[in-house]
């Protein structure tokens, strides 16, 4: 999705903000542009492009006038299209009319149309389709000497949600940020001052970071922040260290970062599980969850809400809330959630599942579950994040920073947070210290396991390169494999654009079987879990049809090899853990069908990383 990089200090903002684009690529993006203000002639100079952030370097170095490059005030923009095509006049920042202002904008305007018409009758011209324009020509319209308060009479004027950073040649050393529903980070570095919307674009300059607030606004010198509501009310927002360091965010010798993610999964999970795991009395500790035993064992339902393959990791951890603490549990996709009137109990839980922790439906449906009064926790990964914050507790996921869009090791450590969640609510039920223990002790396990299954990458690869000419595939499972057939299905689809879909192994028959031949691969997930026999028979039926198929199966199941064309195999492990090296045998096959294709692994078409409009 869109992403926001602003700078003013005492270097050459140019390098700043371009290099933190570069951070935000990741995101999603389909066009590009940079205002810098020219201290010469103390104009706003723009460049704007579609394509990559390298064309956008390309076009400053031929279009930038020499002495903008040295400007110390500036502010750059990715798009993701939503209103007007990705081009170059589309593309942000947005100059107003009398070119004193820029803005770059993410998020939607929703009533941009009549502030369009209104503005366009008092004589404002637009040159874009979208709806960010107006946010400029407000500003100019509002300007009265003082650039916060016009931004902030800006903002009491639209609707929808935005994350802005605007300049103005009459403030020749100010931003003014603000955000609703769009997150902003800003970087407080000496004598300088960083506005991004993600922190990947700050960390190589400074760990302290301070998060705006929905309804903050922000007016930023080199040696100075400030923050007001709308009304113009100081506020005070905490500095918040961030831990994560360059080294993170950068792919380590590897050639994507999806790759990259793949292989820290042991390492995540062993984050993940650090410290959490409690051996001696059977249980874990979760001290985010912020419960006592009394609480928890008071818990009558939980809803969970989330998106993507958060959704389908919940879908795994309804099964372990369900069978561990005999809790009923729920998945909503959290878009449904926010518009069904979803009936909530007093003793309603939610969890918010988020990577992100900015996914706009997510966040929706949290706010809506606050606000009839259910107690929501947050199992995100990006600290400080929206979801983060504003659900006060939860359970981090410590994985490290998610680049790759398509999402990997946030998965495995999500249902490994689950997993720890609900060994902890049901050792207030009836899940007895010595089972407990057993499951801790495989818990503890899991990091070398996810080491096992990547160690046969090369095997993994050779299968893909026998399936990747396919254009259609199947991935089946039962029980915790339904929804790792799901995740399977979306990691092959995001990557490789290969038709994908995850079915229940039983729910084949129903209808999809008739697509079935010998183009159409099917990947039947049949580690050693209850219910593997009749996937099995389902997999049967499959070759029966001549389709291909592909075992996901536990290593020294020697029967298997009778019921498909090739094995992929996972080390032997508790049940409940099975969906972690089944999706990492899963993540890896994508990742390699995906390359063999040529395809763009890390920034897939049309997909963004964090998904913060409807
Ligand atoms: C986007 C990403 C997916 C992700 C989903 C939910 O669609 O491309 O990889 O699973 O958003 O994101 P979240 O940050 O809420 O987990």
């Amino acid at each position: 999705m869109c992403g926001i990089v602003g700078y003013v200090g005492n270097k050459a903002a140019t390098n700043i903000i371009i290099s933190g684009l570069h951070r935000l690529e990741y995101r999603g993006y389909d066009s590009s542009g940079v205002a810098l203000l020219n201290p010469r002639t103390s104009r706003l100079n723009i460049v704007k492009t579609p394509g990559k952030i390298d064309d956008l370097e390309t076009s400053l170095a031929a279009e930038m006038p020499a002495e903008s490059t040295g400007a110390t005030l500036g502010i750059g923009h990715t798009r993701w299209a939503t209103h007007g095509e990705p081009n170059r006049v589309n593309a942000h920042p947005h100059l107003s009319r009398n070119g004193e202002f820029a803005i770059v904008h993410n998020g939607i305007i929703e009533n941009y149309i009549a502030l369009k018409s209104r503005l366009a009758q008092e004589g404002f011209e637009f040159v874009s389709d979208t709806d960010s324009e107006v946010i400029a020509q407000l500003v100019e319209q509002c300007y009265e000497g003082d650039l916060t308060r016009a931004v902030a009479a800006t903002l009491e004027m639209v609707e929808g949600t935005y994350g802005i950073a605007v300049i103005s040649v009459h403030h020749p050393s100010t931003m003014v940020a603000a955000r609703k529903g769009s997150p902003i980070a800003v970087g407080i570095c000496d004598g300088e001052t960083i506005v991004a919307s993600d922190v990947s674009a700050i960390v190589q300059h400074t760990k302290q970071v301070i998060f705006l607030n929905d309804g903050d606004i922000l007016t930023a010198t080199g040696d100075n922040v400030e923050v007001v509501s709308v009304k113009n009310v100081p506020v005070s927002r905490e500095t918040t260290h961030i831990d994560w360091d360059i080294d993170q965010i950068e792919k380590a010798g590897h050639e994507h970062f999806m790759l990259k993610e793949i292989h820290e999964q042991p390492t995540a999970i062993s984050n993940a599980t650090r410290g959490r795991l409690v051996d001696s009395e059977g249980t874990t500790k979760l001290s985010g969850m912020q419960m006592d035993p009394y609480e928890m064992a008071r818990i009558d339902r939980i809803l969970i809400a989330a998106c993507g393959t958060s959704m389908y990791a919940g879908m795994v951890g309804k099964n372990y809330f369900e069978d561990f603490a005999s809790i009923p549990a729920e998945v909503q996709q959290a878009a449904e959630f926010r518009y069904r009137n979803p009936i909530i109990q007093r003793d309603t839980y939610m969890l918010a599942i988020s990577q992100s922790g900015e996914t706009a439906d997510t966040l929706a449906a949290v706010r809506e579950a606050q606000r009839k009064g259910a107690t929501v926790l947050g199992v995100c990964n990006v600290v400080g994040s929206t979801i983060a914050r504003e659900t006060g507790r939860g359970v981090y996921l410590h994985a490290g920073p998610e680049i790759g869009v398509a999402s990997t090791k946030a998965f495995t450590c999500q249902v490994s947070v689950m997993a720890m969640m609900a060994i902890a609510l049901g050792r207030t039920r009836r899940l007895s210290t010595q089972v407990g223990q057993r499951m801790v002790r495989e818990m503890m396990s899991l990091p070398e396991m996810a080491q096992a299954v990547i160690d046969q990458e090369e095997d993994i690869r050779r299968i893909a390169e026998k399936y990747a000419k396919a254009e259609d595939f199947f991935f089946i499972g039962r029980g915790y494999m339904y929804p790792v057939a799901m995740e399977g299905a979306l990691k092959l689809k995001e990557i490789s654009y290969i038709h994908a879909e995850g079915y229940h192994a039983a729910e084949l028959k129903h209808g999809p079987i008739a697509l079935l031949g010998e183009d159409v691969p099917v990947v039947g997930l049949v580690p050693d879990i209850q219910g593997k026999d009749k996937t099995i028979g389902n997999m049967q039926e499959c070759m029966a049809r001549k389709a291909p198929v592909i075992a996901i199966a536990t290593e020294g199941d020697k029967d298997i090899d009778a019921h498909c064309d090739d094995v992929i195999r996972i080390p032997p492990c508790a049940e409940f853990l099975t969906p972690i090296p089944v999706v990492i045998a899963e993540q890896l096959f994508a990742y390699h069908v995906a390359k063999i294709r040529g395809c763009s692994i890390d920034q897939p078409r049309n997909l963004a990383k964090s998904v913060t409009v409807e």
